[in-house]
């Protein structure tokens, strides 16, 4: 049996995990991401702490877009200055094994699949709605990665011709349904706020308190979000969509826009066999998402 290795590479953050038991994890070390050069020094670091043998596998999980079949991180939008980064090329030359990358949202759907809310489907949508707006295809029981591993990147889809800004785009499901996206959508609700000033958190703590404009803010992220769950009801009639981050922070808020568009929007019935719900796997997902990646890369996961 080889040693496994999970690295899940985020915007402000980079963990490093190994399994625990069958299907448990430990992360061992959690530092900074921001700057390509320092991150891969202290991960270089880490690892050499672990001393891995020549069979180790690594597992990457990293926001898109990726090369996936050539190891490479293509300057994604949540990761600023990783530009055609060959991160397992340079793990393998260091330790020998194999490594594997892959777009974290499908990563975090083998998770939450095998180990979370998506346990015993056969098509089920994963959404990551934190930093970022991504999905991982869980269909007929496989993970569905595209042509050239690139399928699922609904946060690059436009919604509106205007908006806040996700994924480079106006109007996009990422402009709407992302930290940074709510946090501009914020800013419109609050005008008086000094620029930066408002995050999804802060928003999230105003609804909290009962507060009206945080509610109808919360509304339209809502509203948003089932504009988009629609299409990928109507066009993949998944039995389950499972949703991270924000919505399993706030689901509360966001719920009933969510499903007044759903409603006007989905085809009946495929909306009535397909249920949504929050991640379950909480702060742990990450590190869950990059050892599935070694995992599946041993052994590909499907069901019977
Ligand atoms: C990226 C996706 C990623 C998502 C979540 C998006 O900005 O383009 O590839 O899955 O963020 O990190
Ligand atoms: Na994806």
């Amino acid at each position: 049996t080889s040693s496994l290795i999970g690295i899940d590479l985020g915007g402000t953050k980079c963990a490093v995990s190994i399994p625990d038991g069958d299907d448990g994890v430990r992360e061992v070390a959690r530092f900074a991401s921001d700057k390509p050069a320092p991150t891969l020094a202290r991960l270089f670091a880490e690892i050499d702490r672990l001393q891995p043998g020549d069979d180790v596998v690594f597992g990457i999980s990293c926001g898109g877009p990726l090369d996936a079949e050539r190891g490479l991180i293509l300057s994604p939008p949540n990761l600023p200055g990783w530009d055609r980064i060959a991160i397992c090329d340079q793990l393998t030359r260091r330790y020998g094994g194999d490594a594997r990358l892959m777009n974290d949202a499908n990563a975090c759907a083998l998770a939450e699949w095998q180990f979370g809310a998506g346990r015993g489907t056969r098509n089920m949508i994963f959404l990551t709605m934190g930093t970022g707006m991504g999905a991982g295809l869980i269909l007929d029981g496989r993970l569905y990665e595209g042509t050239n591993g690139n399928a699922g990147e609904v946060g690059h889809v436009r919604l509106v011709p205007t908006g806040p800004v996700g994924y480079g785009k106006p109007g996009s499901f990422e402009g709407f349904c992302s930290g940074g996206g709510i946090a501009q959508l914020a800013h419109r609700f609050w005008p008086e706020a000094l620029p930066d000033q408002l995050t999804a958190r802060e928003a999230a703590t105003a609804a909290t308190l009962g507060d009206p404009v945080a509610l109808r803010l919360w509304h339209e992220v809502g509203i948003r979000l089932g504009e988009a769950l629609a299409i990928l009801v109507d066009v993949l009639n998944p039995e389950r969509i499972v949703i991270g981050s924000i919505f399993a922070r706030c689901e509360q808020f966001i719920a009933g826009g969510m499903q007044e568009s759903l409603r006007r929007e989905a085809l009946a019935p495929s909306l009535a066999v397909c249920s949504v719900v929050p991640a379950a796997l909480g702060e742990q997902i990450g590190s869950h998402a990059a050892l599935a990646i070694a995992r599946c890369h041993l052994r590909p996961v499907s069901t019977p």
